[in-house]
């Protein structure tokens, strides 16, 4: 034992002169211990992280439990952890959430005792956390944004032999993108778990059309620890992996698993109005997603930004998915290719057919963007609007797409301006979409002005998939089926959106409210809105509280954005009121976590997309070694 010891010293203090992370962990997984005589540093250096790792802590039980009423998901992860040490011990519990989630609830039991979250308002939050930190505790926030996922950690002091349970409960309403929901879970106990469970339960009384699993646990190795089961209205997935598979999967390894399972499904549904629900307290939710409809002929403008930044990958990745996107045109489609640095270029002055030799010359075009210059947005969109505009849209429906990864450099630079100018020359006839690449942009400032124009902001993140990820948006919106479509209910109140400029094949549209005086007699819901010929009206005469409110408080936080001064103040004051009553830790909230008499309270906040995720910087050196 003391020689290892001493071996583990010498060779740790070896290391830290001369450790080069990456080289270690290539040769590890390539040559493996034996072949390791010479590199004897690293490797000591390794078995000296594994003494530190030693099992002084044991997560004996983690479950993961989704419960998804109409598209509704509540998901409840459960974490029993027991501290083995002959004294106290900081236990942590740190999780991945969905970004568009809500966390709900968040509890400790210690010792007999619960500790419950309370969502305050950030004010108090901060004010609870000042205080905290002015009689000499060290309270932590971290959090921190990922692509589809936020994180959250918390950790908390657990005396010896004691055991400590975390409970964190959160909500998401799925939204159907690509003609599916989705629900990610991301699974990562830290350690191997003899008792892991992850448990989803699905009820649509609407009938669901398929359920699948994917994601990158649902692997060769992990299929007999899946289950899946359906019946008409519902199904039910467990993933129940032994230890060793926690430890032996793709995205496992001594630290237990760390990876996604992705449960993807779909309703059935009918030609008309779509399905209503009602609860007995009175509120109502709509999904609304016809299926006999045909598809418009659109009118779509690219704007895409070649200025100096888009260099290299990014402007590869750029022609590669306009390539693609160029090939999905219909014949009866309509489109327009603009490029722009400070300059504006385009390929023709007005949309033209997409026939097939249009769509040849066109894809020269694109072969051809080369970036150079500064960043004329401004100016861009103006021009792809004016295009829009010049083109009849009768029977059809446009759409305006701006890429960028920049902010403005060129022409009109102040924000504000160019997003007057851009509505004033939309106004409200069609939808603007802006892809910011990269992090560089300034996101809220496209999502403002994307927000002002009906339509709606998409961070690319610079990936090797960029490609992909532009080419799944454009597929979002390839396909119109309806415009102008006005959702309209008699004797209904407090409703959510209902004014949609399009509505595409694989999405849905989704309205919740109250019905007056819980009176289902005098409800009458209407949908209508212009179809490929004509105008159409569907109308029908037939636990959701929750999802009333979520999406109330998300569309509030979209209003707010575009809002200033004493307006502005009312919304916010409106969403961050419903956030506290649903208990919701939204941008407005943050929840304040009591722990045990003298130790640190802890706020958890929403964390803000717009900066760039900080995951490797943060991770402590031997977690980053150890990563896959
Ligand atoms: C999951 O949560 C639901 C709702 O709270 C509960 O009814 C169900 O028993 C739980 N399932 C498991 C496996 O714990
Ligand atoms: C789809 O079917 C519904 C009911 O069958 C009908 O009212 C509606 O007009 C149809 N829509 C189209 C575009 O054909
Ligand atoms: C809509 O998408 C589905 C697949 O998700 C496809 O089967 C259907 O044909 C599409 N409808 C139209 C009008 O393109
Ligand atoms: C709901 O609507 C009623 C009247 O239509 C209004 O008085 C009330 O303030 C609204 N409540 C919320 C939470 O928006
Ligand atoms: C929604 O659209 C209808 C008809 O197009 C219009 O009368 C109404 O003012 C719009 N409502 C909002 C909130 O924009
Ligand atoms: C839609 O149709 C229903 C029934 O035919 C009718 O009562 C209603 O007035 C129509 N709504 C609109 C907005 O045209």
């Amino acid at each position: 034992m003391f020689k290892v010891v001493y071996l583990i010293i010498k060779a740790g203090i070896f290391a830290t002169t001369s450790i080069n992370a990456p080289s270690t962990k290539i040769l590890f997984s390539k040559f493996g211990f034996s072949f390791c005589h010479e590199y004897l540093s690293q490797i000591s250096y390794i078995i000296l992280i594994s003494l530190f790792k030693q099992d002084d802590w044991d997560i004996y039980s983690f479950h993961i439990n989704s419960t998804v009423t109409s598209r509704f998901a509540t998901t409840v992860i459960t974490s029993r952890v027991a501290n083995r040490k002959d004294e106290s011990k900081e236990i942590e519990f740190h999780v991945q959430i969905p970004k568009n989630a809500f966390i709900s609830k968040f509890r400790m039991f210690i010792d007999g005792q619960v500790y419950d979250g309370i969502v305050k308002t950030k004010e108090q939050a901060q004010q609870q956390y000042t205080d905290a930190v002015s009689r000499g505790q060290s309270a932590g926030i971290v959090s921190s944004v990922g692509r589809t996922m936020e994180e959250f950690k918390t950790s908390v002091n657990v005396a010896a032999h004691k055991k400590v349970t975390f409970e964190l409960t959160y909500e998401e309403l799925l939204k159907r993108t690509h003609g599916i929901y989705e629900m990610q879970v991301h699974a990562r106990p830290m350690k191997p778990v003899k008792d892991f469970k992850l448990d989803v339960y699905i009820y649509e009384k609407a009938g669901i059309s398929f359920v699948d699993v994917k994601g990158g646990l649902s692997t060769k190795a992990l299929a007999n620890a899946i289950t899946k089961t359906q019946t008409d209205e519902q199904a039910w997935v467990h993933f129940y992996p032994t230890e060793d598979q926690q430890k032996s999967c793709e995205y496992c390894g001594e630290d237990g698993m760390n990876g996604d399972l992705v449960i993807v499904y779909d309703v059935k549904r009918d030609t008309g109005l779509g399905d209503i629900k009602l609860t007995s307290d009175g509120y109502f939710v709509h999904h609304f997603a016809p299926t006999n409809l045909t598809r418009i002929p659109k009118n779509v403008v690219f704007v895409i930004d070649q200025s100096g930044s888009m260099n290299g990958k990014k402007m590869e990745q750029t022609r590669t998915a306009l390539l693609h996107i160029l090939n999905d045109l219909a014949e009866n489609d309509f489109f327009g290719l603009i490029t722009f640095d400070s300059e504006i270029f385009h390929w023709k002055r007005e949309l033209v057919q997409a026939t097939s030799e249009n769509l040849h010359l066109a894809k020269e075009f694109a072969r051809n963007i080369v970036d150079r210059g500064a960043t004329d947005i401004n100016g861009a969109i103006l021009e792809g609007a004016r295009m829009l505009n010049a083109h009849p849209r009768e029977g059809s429906a446009s759409i305006l797409i701006l890429l960028t990864d920049g902010d403005p450099t060129s022409g009109v630079t102040n924000p504000q301006r160019i997003q007057s100018n851009v509505k004033q020359a939309i106004a409200g006839k069609f939808p603007l979409y802006c892809l910011g690449f990269g992090f560089d942009v300034n996101f809220e400032f496209l999502e403002k002005m994307s927000l002002q124009n009906s339509g709606l902001a998409r961070r690319i993140y610079q990936d090797s998939d960029a490609d992909l990820q532009l080419k799944g948006f454009y597929e979002e919106v390839a396909t119109p089926l309806l415009t102008d479509v006005t959702m309209i209910y008699i004797g209904g109140t407090n409703l959510t959106q209902t004014n949609f400029s399009q509505f595409y094949n694989g999405s849905e549209i989704v309205v919740a409210g109250k019905i007056i005086d819980n009176n289902i007699e005098t409800f009458i819901p209407q949908v209508v809105a212009i179809s490929s010929e004509r105008k159409v009206n569907f109308s029908k005469t037939t636990v959701l509280q929750r999802v009333w409110a979520y999406l109330t408080v998300k569309q509030l936080l979209e209003k707010e954005l575009l809002l200033s001064g004493s307006e502005k103040q009312k919304v916010k004051d409106e969403a961050l009121q419903l956030s506290l009553k649903y208990s919701f830790v939204t941008p407005l909230t943050s929840m304040v976590v009591t722990k045990p008499e003298g130790e640190n309270t802890q706020i958890l906040h929403k964390p803000k997309e717009g900066k760039a995720p900080q995951l490797h910087g943060k991770l402590p050196f031997f977690q980053s070694l150890l990563e896959k």
